[in-house]
Parts: C-alpha cells; sequence; structure tokens
C-alpha cells in the first residue's frame, strides 16, 4: 500500500515512520509512507498556500492551486490513487470503512489546516472525506496518521499471527478481557479457565467475554 501525504508538517510524519508496527511495515515494503510539502507547489513568491475567506472571518482558506497540483504531480506517479481529505465533516471513521480503504493500493491524505480549504477541492479533486470522530483538532495530519495505522494494520504480514482478526470490531465484538503475569493482583486473580490449558474452554470463554461486554460498553453495536 502506499501512502501520499500533503501537509505543510511533514516532519509530523516521523512519529509513525520511525517508531512502532508502520516503521516495521515500511522496512518490510509492505507499505511506503510519501510526504509532500505543500508549499513547494505554491506559486507565490511568499510560498504561501492560503488566504482570506470571502465573506469574512478570522481564519484563513487553503487554496485550490497548490492542492490541485501536487494532486496532478501525485496522480502522474499513481493515477490510481484515491484522495482522501481528512474532515471533522467526513465520514466518521470506522472498521468498516477502514476494511474498504484497504481495498486500494494507493491513498493520497489531504491534511487540512486553517479554517480547512475551499471548498472546489472537496467538490472536484476528493474521493473520499474522512473523519476520525465528532471533534475538531488543529490539522488533518493526527487524523492522517490514524488512518495510515488503522488500514496498515489489517494489511497482510504488517502484525504477527494476523492479530488483528481478534481485534475489537471483527464480527462487530469488541475484544475479551487480557490479563498477564503476575497470576494475583491486589486480591484479584487471574480466571481460572485461563489457567486450565483447556484452548477449547478458553476459546468459548473470550467468545462469551466479548458478547458480554460488547452489550455493556457498546449496545449501538448490536451483537
Ligand atoms: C481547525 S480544522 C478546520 C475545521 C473546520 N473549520 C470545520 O469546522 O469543519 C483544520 C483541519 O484539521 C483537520 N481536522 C480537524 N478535525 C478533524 C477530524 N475530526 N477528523 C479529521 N480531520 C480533522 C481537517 O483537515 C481540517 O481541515
Amino acid at each position: 500500500m502506499k501512502f501520499d501525504i500533503i501537509t505543510l508538517f511533514p516532519e509530523m510524519f516521523s512519529a509513525i515512520k520511525e517508531e512502532g508496527v508502520i516503521a516495521r511495515a515500511i522496512k518490510k515494503s509492505i507499505i511506503s509512507i510519501t510526504t509532500w510539502q505543500l508549499r513547494d507547489f505554491s506559486l507565490n513568491k511568499y510560498k504561501n498556500v492560503d488566504d482570506k475567506s470571502y465573506g469574512g472571518g478570522a481564519g484563513m482558506v487553503m487554496q485550490v492551486q497548490p492542492i490541485r497540483d501536487c494532486i496532478i504531480e501525485i496522480k502522474k506517479q499513481n493515477p490510481k490513487t484515491k484522495v482522501i481529505y481528512l474532515s471533522p465533516q467526513g465520514k466518521k471513521l470506522d472498521q468498516d470503512l477502514v476494511e474498504k480503504l484497504t481495498t486500494h493500493d494507493s491513498l493520497t491524505m489531504l491534511c487540512g489546516r486553517y479554517e480547512g480549504i475551499d471548498e472546489r477541492v472537496i467538490e472536484n479533486d476528493i474521493d473520499y472525506e474522512v473523519s476520525i470522530g465528532d471533534y475538531v483538532i488543529s490539522g488533518g495530519e493526527l487524523a492522517a496518521m490514524v488512518v495510515i495505522d488503522a488500514i496498515s494494520r489489517r494489511l497482510p504480514n504488517v502484525l504477527g499471527n494476523e492479530d488483528s482478526l481478534k481485534d475489537s470490531f471483527t464480527d462487530n465484538l469488541l475484544d475479551y478481557p487480557h490479563y498477564t503475569r503476575p497470576e494475583v493482583v491486589d486480591g484479584h486473580s487471574v480466571p481460572e479457565v485461563l489457567l486450565s490449558g483447556n484452548q477449547a474452554k478458553i476459546d468459548a470463554w473470550r467468545l462469551e467475554q466479548s458478547i458480554k461486554r460488547t452489550k455493556q460498553k457498546r449496545p449501538d453495536l448490536k451483537v
């Protein structure tokens, strides 16, 4: 999977490029992340990419031209890439949308700043508008990293033993409770079944726990 990121803050992506699961996926060449500095596409001698909002208001708006030129450049290299605008107004990210996005070979993430981007980019140049939740953050970069992480861990050979298939939201269920050593903490013991060595019983207990906690914590998931 190839990720191209359009951003004013490419350095932020070192957080996932250099550490953890994503860094390992890059080393194994399962994914690649290329950042594009939007200012490089500005035709302005000051490298501005934003301007005042028509109609007034305090915030600045990201302009069409640098974004469009950057997308054109990315598409020269990846004609089939799908462009995602990270936006609080987009479709809320959930596991179903993550699974849908994993079907593409190449995704371009457009990270907004300020008041956001000129509406005409959204109308003409975007395939998906994706939100990471009903709250507003200062820029699309953190949101893009969330999306990249959620997609990457579902790609073959990124996690060992297909571990992500047991994570929460698989089959609409939350994950079961996990315990590690020591066996007793503050008088609370690990459930006996987990020490039984009987894998069939353990699997049945875990499924039962998953169903129970999904009903308790997330009744909206409809088990
Ligand atoms: C300060 S926000 C702009 C918010 C915009 N004025 C609004 O109210 O809809 C700047 C940028 O952060 C990103 N952003 C903010 N909240 C987000 C969210 N919940 N999900 C994804 N991206 C978000 C978007 O790229 C957005 O263009």
